[in-house]
């Protein structure tokens, strides 16, 4: 029989993604751009080389595949992706399908579809995450492309996903770009998830003065609790872990120096072009870059000296209990602010993107997969057209229960000069959004006093422009 998939690049992720999908029962043909790669992924296949069909020549590969041929291209995302793609092209046939599994950004995979559009063969962008052991064992698929093309491979996706009770964490969530935007957004509010996590150990290590494995064991409660998530647990385990070499904790011996890939920046930038706030999101992808900054960082406390405030707690254990809660709240606003992204990407794109099914697919597998993901689940789908998650009933109510605590950290933690922009940002988040009458008047006055840009009134009555006096375009 031919393989029901193709797959290019066996690198990790696509070597893993080749074995989940021929243990799950589905035949396989696989292709490198070095023979050698293909060999010893062959070579080490052991079990399942019954399902794998290892080829040597694109022909060959083509040739292996059932037609209209579903072929996953997994390999470094950008310009490899074209050059690939036109490689592949001169060997297909109608309906044939190419499938870029990599991390993306949409616009690319958005042109990348248009431009197969007359020519036949089809395309799907599909986010996928959870990492090395995600693809092995089960990833989150978020599929973007034609619904023909999607139930070409339904099956086979349907297979190798991550579970969530019995639920396949693997859906179409529109056409063209839709599948990668989505998973853009999911890195993003990784991002912002991950920051968050980080300041709080801030403040446990620099404010409460705690060891490592002292942090991690708040982490490990905290997993039992609301926040039990993938993030936090390995969070706690990173925490634990002993440097070979001296063994001390491993964790104090990494350079404060975040690397960064794109998929966190790009959902700021879309989030600005939208007009729509993602201030968790940018507080994240900034916390990066001034992370990279290690040696104008060094220099600026020579300069500076570090604010002298010292964190004052007279319950330590009731402030612990308002970290978590803190964390929880900063979370909601994150999360909050990445799903309100994504609805305006679908009105801006046409995508018509299903937000229960978002947040139902990223319940496993992912890499923010969660307990509150299933929360976030039921909200949306009693009710999917809400403007925003914090005014869902359910999370109105977790938000009024937990911004005190948030209120509370944020302001030790600022007195203490510990820096916490993620966290302040999600307080900033929600104190504008809470607050019906804000101060953008002021504003809108200033731009008209030297602009003459106009403004609207309160109460309807016509003047668009202020007394400002003579000769001011009053
Ligand atoms: C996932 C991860 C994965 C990854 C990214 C982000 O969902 O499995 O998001 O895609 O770790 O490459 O990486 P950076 O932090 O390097 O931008």
């Amino acid at each position: 029989a031919q393989a029901e998939i193709g797959l290019i690049g066996l690198g990790v992720m696509g070597s893993n993604l080749a074995l989940n999908i021929a243990e799950k029962g589905n035949k396989i043909a696989v292709f490198n751009r070095t023979v050698e790669a293909t060999r010893k992924f062959y070579a080490e296949a052991g079990d399942l080389q019954g399902q794998i069909v290892p080829c040597e020549t694109i022909e060959e590969f083509v040739a292996a595949i059932r037609p209209p041929r579903p072929i996953i291209i997994m390999i470094k995302a950008g310009d490899p992706v074209d050059q690939q793609m036109e490689l592949l092209k001169p060997y297909l046939e109608k309906n044939d399908i190419m499938i870029d599994a990599g991390n993306a950004n949409f616009r690319d995979t958005m042109r990348r579809f248009d431009n197969l559009k007359d020519s036949g063969l089809t395309f799907i962008g599909m986010g996928v995450s959870g990492g090395e052991e995600g693809a092995r064992h089960g990833p989150s698929i978020m599929v973007g492309g034609t619904e023909d093309s999607w139930k070409r491979v339904e099956k086979v996706l349907t297979s190798i996903a991550a579970k969530y009770n019995d639920d396949p964490c693997v859906a179409w969530l529109g056409e063209n770009g839709a599948g990668h935007f989505v998973k853009t957004i999911h890195n993003g509010i990784e991002y912002a998830d991950m920051q968050m996590i980080a300041e709080i150990y801030g403040i446990l290590r620099d404010g409460l003065k705690m060891s490592a494995t002292e942090i991690s064991e708040v982490f490990g409660t905290w997993n039992k609790g609301r926040l039990n998530s993938y993030l936090i647990e390995i969070t706690e385990k990173v925490l634990k872990a002993a440097d070979p070499i001296t063994g001390g904790p491993i964790v104090d011996l990494i350079l404060d120096k975040a690397g960064q890939k794109g998929t966190g920046k790009w959902s700021a930038i879309e989030a600005q072009n939208m007009g729509v706030p993602a201030t968790g999101i940018e507080a994240a992808v900034a916390a990066r870059s001034i992370s990279s900054m290690k040696e104008e960082r060094e220099a600026a406390e020579k300069v500076l000296g570090l604010p002298d405030g010292e964190l004052k707690i007279a319950d330590k254990a009731a402030f612990l209990k308002d970290l978590e809660s803190a964390l929880l709240a900063s979370k909601i606003g994150a999360y909050a602010q990445g799903f309100a992204v994504m609805s305006a990407a679908s009105k801006e794109f046409g995508w018509n993107l299903p937000m229960p099914t978002i947040a139902r697919i990223w319940r496993a597998g992912c890499i923010i997969r969660s307990q509150f993901l299933d929360e976030i689940t039921t909200a949306f789908t009693k009710d999917p057209d809400v403007a925003n998650l914090i005014v869902t009933p359910a999370f109105a109510t977790m938000v009024k229960e937990t911004d005190g605590a948030l209120r509370r950290v944020v302001s030790a933690a600022v007195l203490a000069g510990l820096p916490v922009p993620a966290l302040a940002s999600a307080l900033g988040y929600f104190d504008s959004y809470r607050r019906g009458r804000g101060t953008a008047n002021v504003i809108q006055a200033q731009r008209d006093f030297f602009g003459a840009h106009g403004f609207d009134r309160v109460d309807g009555k016509a003047a668009h422009h202020g007394p400002w006096g003579s000769g001011l375009n009053a």
